[in-house]
C-alpha cells in the first residue's frame, strides 16, 4: 500500500487537507494523526472491517481494546451510556485533554473495540489537528497509539513512518507533541473509580476533584504478571527499545555507568555532568516528552544499554516510572 504523508500545520490547518484524511476514514482506511499525547492510529470506531485493519497494521492482539476519540458530547452518548457524576466532573475539568474513561458501552459499539467487554474507553484529545479530523469526519475514532506492537509510542511522525509505511493509507505530519506519553486511564463503572494506567494528568489532579480512587496494582508494578487484567494492554511487554534499560532506584548514576561503561543515561539530577554518553533533563515534563523518543534514538544508534536515573513518583514522575518501569529489564 502506498501510505500518503499529509502536512499539515496545526496553527493554520489546511482544511483542504483535513477533508482529504477524513474521506479515507470515512472509507473505512487507517490514518495516523497527532494527538497532544502521542501519535494515534485512527479508524471508524463504529465500522468493525476499519477497525480490524489497525490491529492487522500495528501487530497488535485483539483481545486488547482500543480507545475510541471524540470531538464533542454528542459523539460521546452515541458510545457510552449511564454516566455517573464523578465521571462527568472529571470530563468537564480535563476534556479535551489526556484522560480515557471507561465507561458502559452502548449497542452502537463494535466487540472488536472492546475486546468483548460492556465497556469502552473514552477520550476527546486536546489537539486541534485530532479535533479538526474527528469533526470532519464525524465519526468516532478508534485510536490506539501508533507504534508497532511491543515498540515505544511515537511522538513524532517520523516514528509512525518507521513503524507503519505501506501498512495504511495516510500518516499526517502534525510536528513533536506535546505531553510525549499516553492519557491517563481511569475506569469509572466501579464503585471506587480505578487508576488503570498513569499518564498526561496526574493522580493528584484526578484526587482534587473526586477525591478517592483507587491505584491498580499494576500502576507501580507493572512487571508483575496480572492474574485479571483489568486493563488488558497491562499483560503485554510495552515500550520497549532494543536496549536494555535499567531503571535506577538506589544506585548511584556514577556507580552504574562504572558497571556499564557502553550504556548511555538520562538524568535529572542538576549535579551530573553532561557528557556524550549522559543527558541532562531540566523536569519532569521535558523528561515525559523525551523519554519515548530517547528510547528510540538509542536504538537507531545500536545503544546496547539505557540506564534511567532516579525519577520522583510525584506527578507526572508516577507515570513516567511507568513506562519505564514496563520497558526496565533491571532495578537496581
Ligand atoms: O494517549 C493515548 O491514550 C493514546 C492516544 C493515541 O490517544 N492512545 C493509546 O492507546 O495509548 P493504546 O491502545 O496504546 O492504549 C490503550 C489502553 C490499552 O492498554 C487498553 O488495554 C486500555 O487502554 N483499554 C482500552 N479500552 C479498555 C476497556 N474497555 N477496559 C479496560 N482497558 C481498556
Ligand atoms: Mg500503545
Amino acid at each position: 500500500m502506498n501510505t500518503k504523508i499529509v502536512t499539515i500545520n496545526p496553527k493554520r490547518i489546511s482544511s483542504e487537507k483535513i477533508l482529504y484524511v477524513a474521506s479515507l476514514l470515512k472509507k473505512g482506511e487507517v490514518v495516523a494523526l497527532p494527538t497532544e499525547t502521542v501519535y494515534g492510529l485512527g479508524a471508524n470506531a463504529l465500522n468493525p472491517k476499519a477497525v480490524k485493519k489497525i490491529f492487522k497494521a500495528k501487530g497488535r492482539p485483539t483481545d486488547n481494546p482500543l480507545i475510541v476519540h471524540i470531538y464533542n458530547m454528542k459523539q460521546l452518548k452515541l458510545i457510552a451510556k449511564d454516566i455517573s457524576d464523578d465521571a462527568k466532573k472529571l470530563m468537564r475539568k480535563f476534556w479535551p485533554g489526556p484522560l480515557t474513561l471507561i465507561l458502559p458501552k452502548t449497542k452502537k459499539v463494535p466487540d472488536i473495540i472492546t475486546a468483548g467487554r460492556e465497556t469502552v474507553g473514552v477520550r476527546m484529545p486536546h489537539h486541534r489537528i485530532a479535533l479538526a479530523l474527528i469533526r470532519n469526519a464525524d465519526l468516532p475514532i478508534a485510536a490506539p497509539s501508533a507504534n508497532s506492537f511491543g515498540k515505544p509510542s511515537p511522538t513524532i511522525s517520523k516514528h509512525v513512518i518507521e513503524d507503519l509505511s505501506g501498512k495504511i493509507a495516510a500518516i499526517i505530519d502534525g510536528g513533536s507533541v506535546k505531553i510525549g506519553i499516553e492519557s491517563t486511564i481511569i475506569d469509572m463503572t466501579s464503585k471506587t473509580p480505578v487508576l488503570l494506567r498513569p499518564g498526561g494528568i496526574t493522580l493528584e489532579e484526578i484526587q482534587k476533584i473526586i477525591g478517592k480512587i483507587s491505584v491498580h496494582e499494576s500502576v507501580n508494578h507493572p512487571q508483575k504478571k496480572m492474574k485479571d487484567a483489568l486493563a488488558p494492554g497491562m499483560k503485554y511487554k510495552h515500550y520497549s527499545p532494543k536496549a536494555k534499560v535499567i531503571l535506577l532506584e538506589k544506585t548511584s548514576l556514577k556507580k552504574a555507568l562504572e558497571m556499564y561503561p557502553s550504556a548511555i543515561a538520562i538524568s535529572l539530577n542538576k549535579t551530573i555532568k553532561e557528557k556524550k554518553n549522559v543527558k541532562y533533563i531540566k523536569n519532569l515534563n521535558h523528561l515525559a516528552k523525551e523519554i519515548f523518543f530517547y528510547f528510540r534514538e538509542a536504538d537507531e544508534k545500536n545503544i546496547p544499554i539505557i540506564i534511567v536515573d532516579k525519577i520522583p513518583e510525584k506527578g507526572i514522575g508516577m507515570s513516567i516510572l511507568n513506562r519505564v518501569k514496563k520497558a526496565a529489564t533491571k532495578i537496581i
